[in-house]
């Protein structure tokens, strides 16, 4: 039995210049980014990088025609770039980290990204991928999965295989200094959530176990001290962003589970984003879980958290805390109708059986109608 893997060699640096330094990036080297991060800390970095701007490209999280004209954009570089694109550099949060992976394992000439998922586990690595995140919380820099919104199918999937995770990981607290707060708030709850889920999940083993655990003790006290002073949050950047790659090497091995199943169907349709949508279902499926008689396992997250936030009752206190970090709003808020709720627990059921699969409790049509029924 496989206990624990982590590919990707985990750097920090404090800013941008000291990662070039040791890197040295060259002009054969892509960075994947955003504009503002270009104008903020690459161009004054100096570096002397090829750059593509994401949002050329579109805003919403990745979509496959998005990412196909990316692909495009790439192999055009790659062509006119003397000996080639070598390494691709992802500057950015998840959707970036997601449409890098992308460009590292797609075989020359690709065209569409959809061509890529039959296959998928057969992948090879094509370019070696730098992943430096800018959010605190996808762990997609220490992962091995993409996730692209799949226009055929109407919802996003996930592509998988060991050649998309990253050979470096790079930890840049710099990065996260122009981080609007309700970004924060989602990206590390989503941390948080990878987690827990994996954490409960049937794969978990006693090492995926100490670094959930140790993610969730970073987060949450990091919380506790953003909730009582948010002017506190620049000095715990390096704290986020070190719990986010834990929570990443936890969930990159004993996976994810149905808070992120049920995620998918809402963001898909009303474009919330990925953390935010994870939230939604956060705390209904863990009082799911505890209603259904969850035993061990929760009981011993619930005793986590109950010691680490001073309390009697560990999931009621993480409620709060989360409610004074980001006030949860209905589904409705986003534009959900009643109708959802069916058209959501089917998609869910039809397509995310692979997370669902991770569930210390299965769930079923029932339960998943249930559980966003009592969200919108
Ligand atoms: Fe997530």
């Amino acid at each position: 039995m496989k206990l624990l893997q982590i590919v990707p060699a985990i750097h920090e640096f404090p800013d941008l210049a000291a990662f070039d330094a040791e890197f040295r990036l060259t002009q054969r080297d892509l960075i994947l980014t955003n504009a503002r991060y270009d104008a903020r800390y690459i161009k004054p970095a100096g570096l002397p990088c090829p750059v593509i701007f994401r949002e050329q490209f579109g805003s919403s999280e990745p979509n496959d025609r998005m990412v196909n004209a990316i692909l495009a954009r790439k192999q055009e570089l790659h062509a006119s770039v003397p000996g080639g694109i070598d390494r691709i550099i992802a500057i950015g949060g998840g959707s970036i980290m997601d449409m890098a992976k992308v460009l590292a394992v797609a075989p020359e000439g690709t065209k569409d990204v959809n061509d890529l998922y039959p296959g998928m586990a057969e992948l090879k690595r094509q370019h070696e991928l730098i992943a430096v995140p800018t959010t605190c919380g996808t762990g997609s820099e220490v992962t091995n999965i993409s996730i692209v919104f799949r226009s055929a199918l109407g919802t996003k999937h996930g592509l998988v295989g060991d050649a998309l995770y990253p050979v470096h990981a790079v930890l840049i607290p710099q990065l996260l200094e122009t981080l609007p707060y309700h970004v924060f708030a989602c990206s590390a709850i989503d941390a948080l959530i990878h987690a827990v889920e994996s954490y409960l999940s049937p794969l978990a083993t006693p090492l995926t176990d100490v670094f959930g655990e140790l993610a969730m003790r970073e987060i949450v006290r990091g919380f506790a001290v953003v909730a009582a002073d948010r002017a506190a949050l620049p000095s715990l950047y390096g704290q986020f962003l070190r719990a986010a790659a834990n929570a990443g090497v936890a969930f990159g091995n004993a996976g994810c589970g149905p808070v992120h199943a049920l995620s998918f169907a809402l963001g898909g349709k009303y474009h919330v984003p990925h953390g935010e949508s994870c939230y939604q279902y956060f705390m209904p499926v863990l009082r799911f879980y505890k209603a259904a008689g969850a035993a061990d396992k929760l009981a011993r997250l619930e005793a986590l958290l109950a010691e680490t936030l001073h309390a009697e009752d560990g999931l009621n206190a993480l409620a709060e805390l989360l409610e004074r970090i980001l006030p949860r709003k209905p589904m409705s808020a986003y534009g959900a109708v009643e109708a959802d709720v069916e058209a959501f627990a089917r998609s869910t059921i039809d397509n995310q059986q692979r997370l669902l699969g991770r569930a210390c409790v299965p769930v079923t049509l029932d339960v998943a109608r249930g559980i966003i029924a009592d969200c919108l």
